[in-house]
């Protein structure tokens, strides 16, 4: 009876305190990938001009092509970039650390579809609300922009971390 209760009032709760019931989409189309926590960590990254802590993390087939050496990426390689704020640690101030959740981006591999931005699709989400950034599917120029004198790794600026 009690966990009758129980699944009920859950059940009522969930609509309060679960995300939105579709996740976000950005103008060009490249969806929001909820898993990119749990993907390998590729490595981290420290941008002074913004103040930002990063981790770049990379699916099953990004990983597996990056420890091969591959390049370019084969379709269906992701790669995410996530962003917090930086700040001192409250109990030990020369430590900086993760504050407040900035942002997360996307890089997604498909060769064909995302062919004028050297087949990658790019997607970026702002804030808690996870706001898809561009107001139309022309903000790709300015990532690819940025991106593109990487053109000899495959558009990335990340290597795999150095580990023993
Ligand atoms: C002004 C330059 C600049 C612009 C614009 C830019 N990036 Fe990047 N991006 C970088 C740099 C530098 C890195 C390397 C890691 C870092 O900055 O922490 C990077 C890394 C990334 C990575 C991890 C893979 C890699 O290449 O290392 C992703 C994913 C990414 N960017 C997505 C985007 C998306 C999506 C946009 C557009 C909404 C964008 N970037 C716009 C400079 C840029």
């Amino acid at each position: 009876m009690k966990k009758t209760v129980l699944v009920l009032v859950l059940g009522m709760m969930a609509p309060i305190f679960a995300p939105a019931a579709s996740p976000p989409v950005a103008p060009n189309g490249v969806g929001y990938y909820p898993d990119y926590m749990s993907w390998k960590v590729i490595a981290p990254s420290y941008r002074e001009d913004r103040g930002n802590i990063r981790i770049i993390t990379g699916n099953e087939i990004a990983v597996t092509a990056l420890r091969a050496g591959k390049n370019p990426l084969p379709d269906g390689s992701v790669l995410a970039k996530v962003a917090w704020k930086a700040e001192s640690h409250p109990d030990f101030p020369s430590a900086t650390v993760p504050g407040d959740f900035a942002q997360v981006e996307f890089m997604v591999k498909d060769a064909k579809r995302y062919k004028e931005t050297g087949g990658w699709g790019f997607a970026r989400f702002l804030g808690n609300e996870l706001k898809p950034y561009g107001k139309d599917a022309g903000f790709v120029k300015e990532c690819f922009q940025c991106h593109i004198p990487m053109a000899n790794s495959d558009y990335l600026f990340t290597k795999m971390v150095k580990t023993p």
